[in-house]
């Protein structure tokens, strides 16, 4: 027979979760500037699934619509007449903005305006005078390859040449490779130059599409991820600060379900438990295992398992298509991976998380879904529904 917890000891417990959930919060908070969020208006011919970035500190839009107090320095965008929304790199000129990331991780994902990055790259991309550094910094070796070379060699798998038509002539190919897996003696081609690429992920190998920079300062990462506001705090110092963030490192929304799911069932508890104790006051030794803690522990560690990734035979379950020569699409409207932002090009092939009929390159999503369990697009999480 399982002994009867003491409910004097009960009640002190949750009343301590409580205490723990509803009034930390409301512990000395930091006062921040608040700016509202803003963003160029869009050009019409940007891909219909990236809307255009949102721009809040510690970025900040032209300096007549933005107070300085609401951007850091070495954070200022503009926007083009176009619409589209631009960063000037001190040195090595302007970028387009594809997105912002402001949390867990602070990044930011360019592209070239005039759809070369390699030749930005090649030429006078420096981040020395910048605020950025890159993302994950990749070496890349590249190579002129002249008609009629034999390039199985770097098309096979283990070495993931990319050609780079923006770079090409008539008479040769241009290639990219990553340093790494390049050997110089083995492979026909003439090596150009390396250069480190800023890529957007780890096993990225196509130095086409984007770069991504990332900032350490100022560090807002953390403080929104628990739901706060990040900005110069507002007492007109230059110091940054973080205000309403939750203490406990749940989400505001995870406090407000622990509220609701664990606070109204706690309160009738309460009452059930008093009417107990004036009934029959038998106590026994056994103490109550239950304080805030393994609350949120049993929070973050449900959280870490959603934000992993899938094994390799469920991403391998997910329907494949290639496309044929005639680039005919399995949905009309979709002619850009999301991930990669490259238009789909006859003989590709895509692979379709079926459930919500989103489409993407089968190496972009193949290397998504190993790192999140989740559509890039929508959200939607296979992990969630089994
Ligand atoms: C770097 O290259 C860009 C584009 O090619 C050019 O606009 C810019 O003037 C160059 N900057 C320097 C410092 O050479
Ligand atoms: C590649 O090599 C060819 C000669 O083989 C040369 O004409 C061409 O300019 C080179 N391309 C680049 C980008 O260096
Ligand atoms: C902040 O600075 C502005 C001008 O720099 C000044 O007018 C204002 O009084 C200052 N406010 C505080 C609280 O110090």
């Amino acid at each position: 027979m399982p002994p009867s917890p003491r409910p004097g000891l009960a009640i002190a417990s949750l009343l301590a979760l409580l205490a723990h959930l509803l009034l930390l919060p409301h512990t000395p908070a930091t006062a921040v500037e608040v700016c509202g969020i803003v963003s160029c208006p869009g050009s019409s011919a940007a891909d219909q699934f990236l809307p255009p970035p949102s721009v809040q500190f510690p970025f900040r839009l032209d300096r007549q619509r933005q107070s300085h107090r609401c951007g850091y320095p070495g954070f200022d965008l503009s926007c083009t007449p176009g619409g589209d929304t631009l960063l000037l790199i001190p040195g090595s000129g302007e970028f387009t903005v594809k997105s912002i990331t402001y949390s867990p991780t602070q990044s930011i994902t360019l592209a070239d305006p005039d759809s070369c990055l390699p030749r930005r790259l090649l030429t006078n991309f420096s981040l020395a005078g910048s605020v950025f550094r890159p993302l994950v910094p990749r070496q890349f070796t590249f190579l002129n390859c002249s008609d009629g070379t034999d390039l199985s060699p770097l098309a096979s798998d283990g070495v993931r040449a990319m050609p780079v038509p923006c770079l090409s002539g008539s008479s040769y190919t241009v290639m990219s490779v990553p340093t790494k897996l390049y050997d110089r003696d083995s492979y026909p081609c003439e090596a150009m130059e390396t250069v480190t690429v800023p890529l957007p992920w780890q096993f990225w190998v196509d130095v086409e599409a984007v770069i991504s920079l990332t900032w350490d300062v100022p560090n807002c990462g953390s403080c929104r991820n628990r739901g706060g506001q990040c900005g110069y705090k507002s007492d007109n110092s230059t110091e940054v600060g973080c205000s309403n963030a939750a203490r406990t490192g749940l989400s505001r929304s995870a406090k407000y379900g622990v509220i609701l799911g664990v606070g109204v069932p706690g309160l009738l508890c309460l009452i059930g438990l008093a009417s107990f104790v004036f009934g029959k006051n038998r106590a026994r030794d056994q103490p109550v295992q239950s304080d805030a803690t393994d609350v949120s522990n049993l929070i973050a560690s449900r959280s870490a398992a959603v934000s992993m990734g899938l094994d390799r035979p469920t991403i391998e379950s997910y329907p494949r298509t290639q496309l044929g020569e005639s680039r005919r699409l399995p949905k009309p409207n979709d002619t850009t991976c999301p991930i990669c932002l490259c238009e789909y090009q006859p003989k590709e092939t895509l692979r379709t998380i079926p459930e919500c009929n989103h489409y993407f390159h089968v190496d972009c999503i193949d290397g998504w879904l190993r790192l999140n369990a989740t559509c890039p697009l929508c959200r939607y999480s296979p992990e969630d529904q089994s």
